[in-house]
């Protein structure tokens, strides 16, 4: 009798704690799937900024491209191949050969060679020729663009420029604490949105307190909201490419707005120019930080990945509430960013927060060409578009 008193009880335990787990990590927001429509995109892409700003960029990490392999990444309008030679050096090219334009992303590492699967020339980590099999000369003009390419942060950065300028900014010696802490894995999504939507949502004081004040466990969200309070600051001078935004979440009772003590949770925010930013999440169950970058893949189209860390000896069901409650907050935003227009000419009214100086700091991340690329671009589609309805 007491075995089947203790054996209900454990079963009875095991059901609550399940179905406690399931209510508090199974209610993540996620994105609502949106259906791609190519020419509704292209009249809710027409007034958005150049789509690819200028700035250091991820590609992936370091570890998706291990010695002697290659990968194609979709980046800049162009796929692009992501080779490391045995010595253990990354090399980036145009994945179209410049031969005859097979594909090298499926080509194969050789010593530090990236070898093009159609008639193998081979190519160093600089994309220059340096091998062709059944000939002695080489090409002499430059094959390939050359892309400035570094390490950092375990991942693998470029830098894109459309004026072909130098780096001007750095990323070493930041985040100085990521070797003390613990990686705890990444996430990866394909979002239909124009990057600087996201960098406008830390000036958009307004929509805090409208769309981020729910809580992933459902049934607090009857008693309690969450109040933010944010800030901004933008870099200058040798720090202009950085802007650095707080969020200070507290928790609210419905009933009366009255903060409960020491419930809520601080967000520090650090842009690193256009292409990523970290988190550092400052809670009492435990601290996070999170690089969360932004690669431009095409118009309106961002692969968005977030590298996850945190002190050693957090618990691990605290990363995993926290990551919950940043994702849902983020696919929060994410579903409306995916179903709106850019309004060149907002209609502001006091409260907003500063919209128009956060795009004057983005505005230093375009350049002339950039400009200029996006309009080359739509007037060869619009040429494109005549010739294949038959107008010449
Ligand atoms: S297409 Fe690459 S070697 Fe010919
Ligand atoms: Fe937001």
């Amino acid at each position: 009798m007491i075995l089947y008193i203790l054996m209900f009880t454990l079963l009875f335990v095991a059901v609550v704690l399940t179905v406690v787990y399931l209510m508090v990590f199974g209610r993540n927001r996620k994105r609502k799937p949106i259906e791609y429509d190519p020419p509704y995109e292209k009249i809710r892409g027409k007034n958005y900024p150049p789509p690819y700003p200028n700035g250091w960029f991820s590609l992936c990490s370091s570890a998706s491209v291990k010695k002697g392999e290659v990968i194609e990444v979709d980046a800049f309008g162009q796929k692009l191949a992501v080779f490391r030679g045995e010595n253990g050096e990354v090399g980036v090219m145009d994945a179209y050969c410049p031969h005859l334009n097979a594909n090298l992303a499926y080509g194969r590492v050789k010593n530090n060679q990236l070898i093009c699967p159609f008639h193998g020339w081979e190519f160093n980590t600089k994309g220059e020729c340096t091998k062709i099999p059944y000939c002695d000369k080489l090409p002499t003009n430059k094959t390939a663009e050359e892309w400035v390419v570094k390490e950092n942060w375990g991942l693998i950065l470029v830098w894109h420029h459309s004026e072909n300028q130098a780096p001007d900014w750095t990323t070493e010696n930041q985040l100085t604490e990521l070797k003390d802490y613990k990686y705890h894995g990444k996430s990866s999504e394909v979002l239909r949105i124009h990057l600087q939507d996201f960098a406008e949502n830390g000036a958009d004081f307004a929509h805090f307190n409208f769309v981020h004040n729910l809580l992933t466990i459902p049934f607090a969200n009857r008693f309690v909201n969450v109040k933010h309070t944010v800030k901004i600051e933008f870099g200058e001078g040798e720090t202009k490419h950085m802007a650095a935004f707080t969020d200070q979440a507290d928790l609210v009772w419905k009933s009366s707005g009255n903060e409960i003590p020491h419930a809520g949770g601080n967000a520090v925010v650090t842009f690193y120019g256009p292409g990523f930013l970290v988190f550092r999440f400052t809670t009492k169950m435990g601290n996070m930080l999170l690089i969360k970058t932004f690669t431009p893949m095409d118009e309106l189209k961002v692969k968005m990945e977030d590298y996850v860390y945190a002190p050693r000896g957090t618990f691990k069901l605290a990363i995993k509430y926290l990551l919950g409650e940043a994702s849902s907050q983020f696919h929060d935003d994410v579903n409306i960013w995916e179903r709106k227009k850019f309004a060149i000419k907002p209609m502001l009214v006091k409260g907003d927060g500063p919209i128009m100086k956060m795009r004057a700091w983005y505005s230093q991340f375009y350049s002339e060409h950039s400009i200029y690329a996006k309009r080359m671009a739509a007037e060869q589609n619009s040429e494109r578009a005549t010739e294949a309805a038959g107008i010449s």
